[in-house]
């Protein structure tokens, strides 16, 4: 029709990945149309990392990420590093620090990292078309037709970017799986992710504990994470617990090694050092006091170390390194950091992006069945398809 306005590519979805995409392709001499039903594009960074953006890591590498494919993200990431991203913060003067593990994160504020991808767009005379739903996308001949707010728009590219299904609240949808579905893609089962996981039944005892953190080794899966782990109301958080939880599944034993630092035997040495004390004063000596006693408490070897056997000892140590919880969910897409699973890679190119079977259709982003470790992997994966993606458009 007359009142389609064309385009060389219309990129749906307004956060990390879709914004870097647009300006990119847009300072490459496309003409492209930014879609987003949000007023306000970037919601999501604006909140991430407490609200000073952790937008990269350093130690970005293949195998910080989950998907059913793990050398799928190889490509991109090899294209555009963390240092690429980095320059750019420098290029837009933004001050940053790295915190710890290669994190890097503003000194001021998330919005500057909006403002930069704005920024980018205005360069490369992106149109944006916020606040708005799209109500209807159609392929006919090789183009694509999207609706958005009662106009149409058209281009023989279409970039999926509107991320998974984590904190709704922020606008997440199901847009992507959706019309990657409807394009014959497949969608590996999308769950939370780096997500605090709940305790029920008489591990629901640890609640008590809401808000005392340790150093621990928490697993779950193949994932093995040496962080803070946090007890909460409803059960685990803090960064140990949020990692294994992209690795953990429904029915899963999650274990926790409280003393991770100690030697084996350490307890039998302890008894020898100090035979009066008792094991909840033995393990306050390295844990939180709260944490020492409801530990004790459930190991149940009431009296002085010396009245205990080196047999009984050594059995509470083995326990107190492999400490089973058998969590009975997650806090759910409310509370996750990011979506596992997503559109399958299996039908899309890794070096564009670019779906296999249905030229000019591309999905970037959280939205693809790539998922980084916490620590800003995420986003470096979103700049790094978003690049992957615009070079080809
Ligand atoms: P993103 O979710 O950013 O953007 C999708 C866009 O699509 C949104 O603007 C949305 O409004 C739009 N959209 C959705 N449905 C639509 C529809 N139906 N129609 C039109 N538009 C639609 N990562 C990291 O690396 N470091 C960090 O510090 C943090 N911190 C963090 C904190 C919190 C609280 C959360 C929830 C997440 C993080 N993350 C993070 C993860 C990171 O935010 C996430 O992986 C990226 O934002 C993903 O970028 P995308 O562009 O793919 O999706």
């Amino acid at each position: 029709p007359a009142m389609t306005r064309q385009f060389d590519a219309i990129v749906l979805g307004a956060g990390a990945a879709g914004m870097f995409c647009a300006a990119l392709a847009g300072q490459r001499g496309r003409k492209v149309l930014l879609v987003d039903h949000n007023q306000e594009p970037g919601r999501k960074i604006l909140i991430s990392g407490g609200g000073r953006c952790n937008f990269t890591n350093l130690y970005t590498a293949p195998d910080r990420f989950l998907s059913a494919n793990p050398h799928f993200a190889k490509s991109a990431l090899s294209r555009f590093g963390p240092q690429d991203f980095l320059a750019l913060v420098e290029r837009h003067r933004i001050a940053w620090h790295e915190k710890t593990l290669g994190q890097l994160f503003c000194d001021g504020s998330a919005r500057q990292i909006v403002r930069l991808l704005l920024d980018e767009c205005e360069a490369g005379g992106v149109e944006l078309a916020f606040g708005q739903p799209v109500t209807d996308v159609g392929h006919a001949d090789g183009r694509f037709r999207v609706t958005v707010g009662g106009a149409e728009a058209g281009a023989p590219a279409l970039v999926l970017a509107t991320g998974g299904l984590s904190i709704p609240k922020l606008g997440a949808t199901g847009l992507a799986y959706d019309l990657a579905r409807r394009f014959g893609l497949k969608v590996v089962e999308p769950r939370p992710a780096l997500v605090p996981l709940t305790l029920s039944g008489e591990e629901a005892l640890f609640s008590t504990l809401s808000g005392v953190a340790a150093h621990v080794v928490a697993r779950a899966g193949k994932g093995s994470f040496r962080e803070a782990a946090l007890f909460t109301h409803r059960g685990l958080s803090g960064p140990a617990i949020l990692q294994v939880s992209s690795y953990w599944r429904h029915g899963d034993p999650v274990t926790v090694d409280f003393l991770p630092d100690l030697p084996p035997g350490w307890l039998r040495a302890a008894k020898r050092a100090e035979p009066r004390t008792t094991l909840r004063r033995a393990l306050a000596r390295h844990l939180p006091d709260r944490l020492a006693e409801t530990l004790a408490a459930q190991l149940a070897l009431p009296g002085e170390l010396a009245n205990l056997t080196d047999r009984a000892l050594g059995d509470a140590e083995a326990r107190l390194a492999n400490w089973t919880f058998t969590p009975n969910g997650s806090e759910g897409f409310a509370k996750a950091e990011v979506t596992i699973g997503g559109i399958s890679t299996a039908g899309l190119s890794s070096q564009t992006m670019e779906a296999r079977r249905v030229p000019g259709l591309y999905a970037i982003g959280e939205a693809v069945d790539v998922t980084g470790w916490l620590g800003g992997y995420n986003f470096q994966w979103a700049w790094a398809s978003a690049l992957a993606a615009a070079q080809a458009l």
